[in-house]
């Protein structure tokens, strides 16, 4: 009879009512501890940067939302002949986001990661609205996110990125930057010495496989000069995101070691794991302390402990044991306990902690996930503990599959991306309708949206579409919405642009295949014979839009000094130029077959010149530079050994992925200086080899003409030091 002997005590209260749809319970352990003076602070000094001429029209204010609003409100308020705009919110993060909301939806303004449009009107709007929030939380970034798109943020970067999140209610984001010189401190403590460290860390490039123990050393070592600056950037990362009422989330162990921990520990059983990839042993395999061993709770302890006197806390812990590693035996009560022995590593140390988990497993390793298995896992913690990132929902939901994760709590998270590539996609359409069955689904357990793609910087639209789920509990008219959204993006209200917009709306953004984009296309691909890409739309579309995107700076003369209208014309071009290469690439492949040199050589000739128009047409925009990641990334060497290390790692992770292409070509960038150096030498390469076998009347050999062109462009290019423009060039 637990109801009759209990107290009535408000937070309870609100349980009960929040109960109908979504979670409750532990998870009022999330919220912050910072205060409302603080909070609007924040906000106040992101408007000033954001707007340094305007900042003192608007008023902000953080105060407590009224009873049934426990989700986060905004208000804004401004009424006629009174020029300043009042921004309520119940955070610092809510009171941004309420700011964003007028800018986007009353002052048609855009703010994405990268381009501001902020044409303000003289006279700022009248409005008075109050939003609630639909969901607790707005979770932001994969675990692989620090590696493709923030590896070398320094700390302006990272301020613009903070404000950004703010803008777009995100509340829950990773935190992940300079956690290696906690690892080595704990480690060194546990007597390890610092060679074993030197063959355990990654190169900035790639910690994210590293952490989540996919392999070691790739990239490494680090220096002492990183570890200083990475952990100065991370305090201020972490002061700014708690000003804003963010909850930073912090890493938690998930069992992987190095190597040398067999040396010093000898008696604890240990896993050696299988290859990730096709890693060699080198670099492979860290080893995995099986987290029922008194050893897993004692670096796992020692890590949150650590970790908590140098950053403080505020008591949500990533950790991902089986991402793409399943375990070793599908026995229910072995996946239990490795669940609880996680745990209890963490609320050891932390009683108030909650375990944030990637629900990447249910999805990739879905046979061995079965619901008893995933079950196990999913009630091994308290309920309310355990929060799971839906990682891929919009393609791929699991919460359906797994009965709203058991009772756990979870974040219906946006994948979209993988490995930062470019190139235009999405399934816009089904974004809104997907979070709404979601929110809806019985018994649902949802708490939040979020965005989980590995890269940032493509694709403005389809990140747009979700954020703004956060507060919309319709889809809406998507025709109008498409139209509004090139108003905000160039800052000029044109109908022919809204026609070309119109074509990427049914083509490109309507992806209905259910496939996951992995961002490859033929010309970025290695050169091979006889490959057929998939695509969902007519290519001629494509080619259509771009042309409308043309004629349309021709009757709009306004949207040429719009620098996102510039950035699109570019973009629309890139991929025009990409569908374009692959109907030469037929071409190619049929002049092959007819053994015709003469004709192959004509058709190679057009695919060679487009490949150095593309990189001309990329050099014209800022944010296609193969220069800016490299400068970015040597910035931070202090030695010359480091600068070349950073600058390797970053042309490695973008190309080979790998000592021998292991990864080959999954981070690729349509990017100047990519194209002409890498893209178009090894199509040189390719088309070389054709030629030869045609006139020797041979079998083209695939085994030599990869180790060729990984001898001759792929290698050679990752260790080239040239110097790229930083700026764009050209018109
Ligand atoms: C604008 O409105 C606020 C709040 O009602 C008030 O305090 C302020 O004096 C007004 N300013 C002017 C210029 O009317
Ligand atoms: C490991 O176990 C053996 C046998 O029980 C013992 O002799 C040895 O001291 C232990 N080593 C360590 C490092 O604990
Ligand atoms: C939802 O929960 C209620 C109460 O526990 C239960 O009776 C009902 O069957 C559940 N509905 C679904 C569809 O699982
Ligand atoms: C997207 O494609 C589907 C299936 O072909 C079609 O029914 C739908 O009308 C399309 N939507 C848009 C916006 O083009
Ligand atoms: C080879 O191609 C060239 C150029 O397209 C053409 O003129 C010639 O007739 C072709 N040769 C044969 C044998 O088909
Ligand atoms: C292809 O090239 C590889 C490596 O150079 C060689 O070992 C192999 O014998 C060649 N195959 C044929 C069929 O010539």
């Amino acid at each position: 009879m637990f109801f009759r002997n209990l107290v009535w005590h408000p937070v309870l209260v609100i349980c009960l009512l929040v109960i109908q749809r979504g979670f409750c319970v532990p998870l009022d352990k999330i919220h912050t501890r910072t205060s409302v003076e603080i909070q609007a602070q924040a906000v106040t000094d992101l408007i000033g940067r954001l707007l340094p001429g305007r900042a003192n029209e608007f008023d902000v204010k953080v105060e407590p939302g009224l009873p049934g609003e426990e989700n986060g409100y905004f208000q804004i308020e401004k009424v006629s002949g009174n020029a300043t705009v009042f921004v309520r919110g119940s955070t610092g993060v809510m009171a941004a986001w309420g700011f964003h909301y007028y800018l986007t939806q009353f002052c048609h303004c855009q703010v994405s990661w990268d381009t501001d449009q902020l044409n303000l009107p003289a006279v700022l709007p009248d409005v008075s609205v109050r939003i609630t929030s639909l969901d607790k939380l707005r979770y932001y970034q994969n675990t692989c996110t620090v590696s493709y798109s923030f590896a070398w943020f320094q700390w302006p970067r990272w301020e613009r990125e903070i404000d950004w999140m703010a803008m777009n209610g995100i509340n829950l984001p990773l935190a992940f930057t300079g956690q290696e010189i906690i690892w080595q401190r704990v480690y060194l403590g546990l007597g390890l010495v610092q060679a074993d460290l030197d063959e355990h860390f990654s190169g900035p490039a790639f910690f994210a496989w590293q952490r989540m123990g996919n392999f070691r050393g790739w990239g490494g070592p680090l220096s002492d000069n990183w570890h200083q600056a990475t952990l100065a950037l991370q305090h201020k990362i972490l002061e700014r995101m708690r000003a804003f009422g963010m909850i930073p989330v912090l890493p938690a162990f998930a069992g992987h070691v190095p190597r040398a921990m067999e040396r010093v520990y000898p008696n604890t059983s240990y896993t050696y794991l299988t290859p990730w990839v096709t890693f060699e042993d080198q670099y492979c395999c860290p080893l995995f302390v099986q987290p029922t061993e008194p050893l897993f709770t004692e670096i796992g302890t020692r890590f949150i402990q650590e970790m908590i006197a140098e950053f403080g806390t505020d008591h949500v812990y990533n950790c991902d044991v089986f991402n793409e590693v399943p375990p070793t035996q599908s026995d229910p009560d072995f996946v239990s306990s490795v669940g609880a022995s996680v745990y209890s590593a963490m609320a050891t140390t932390d009683p108030d902690a909650i375990w944030l988990m990637q629900g990447w497993l249910f999805k990739s390793e879905a046979a061995y996930w079965t619901p008893e298995l995933s079950k196990a896992l999913l009630t091994s913690v308290p309920q309310g503990r355990m929060l799971v990132l839906d990682l891929q929902a919009e393609i791929n939901p699991q919460y359906i599959r797994l009965e709203s994760f058991y009772g756990q709590p979870f974040v219906f998270c946006l994948l979209h991306n993988f490995g930062g590539t470019l190139g235009l996609n999405g399934a816009i359409p089904t974004i809104s309708d997907r979070v709404i069955d979601a929110r809806n689904f019985p018994n649902s357990t949802m708490v939040g949206t979020g965005l989980t793609m590995e890269g940032i910087n493509q694709n403005y639209i389809v990140y747009d579409k979700m954020l703004e789920m956060g507060w919309r509990n319709q889809a809406p008219d998507l025709n109008q919405w498409y139209d509004e959204y090139t108003v905000r993006r160039y800052g000029v209200d044109s109908s022919a642009i809204k026609s070309a917009w119109r074509i990427l709306q049914t083509s490109v953004y309507n992806d209905t295949s259910g496939r996951s984009f992995h961002g490859q296309y033929l010309l970025t691909d290695r050169p091979a014979l006889f490959k057929f890409p998939f695509i969902w739309y007519n290519s001629r579309d494509v080619i259509l839009a771009w042309d409308s995107f043309i004629a349309s700076a021709l009757t709009e003369p306004m949207l040429s000094e719009a620098p996102n209208f510039r950035h699109d014309v570019i973009d629309v071009t890139r991929q025009s130029m990409s569908e374009i290469f692959s109907q030469l690439y037929g071409r190619l492949l049929v002049t092959y077959c007819d053994k015709n040199v003469t004709a192959l050589g004509e058709v190679a000739r057009h695919m060679i010149d487009l490949l150095q128009d593309l990189d001309n047409l990329l050099q014209t925009g800022p944010k296609f530079l193969l220069g800016k990641w490299i400068s970015d990334a040597k910035s931070w060497g202090v030695t010359e050994g480091e600068i070349l290390q950073y600058e390797w790692n970053a042309r490695n992770q973008i190309t080979l992925w790998g000592p021998r292409g292991e990864i080959l070509d999954y981070a690729t960038k349509q990017w100047a200086g990519v194209v002409a150096d890498y893209y178009k030498p090894r199509w040189e390469v390719f088309i070389r080899e054709l030629e030869i076998t045609i006139e020797e009347n041979r079998r083209f050999n695939s085994t030599a003409y990869q180790s060729m062109v990984f001898n001759a462009v792929e290698k050679p290019f990752t260790f080239s030091t040239k110097i790229y423009p930083v700026v764009e060039t050209g018109e």
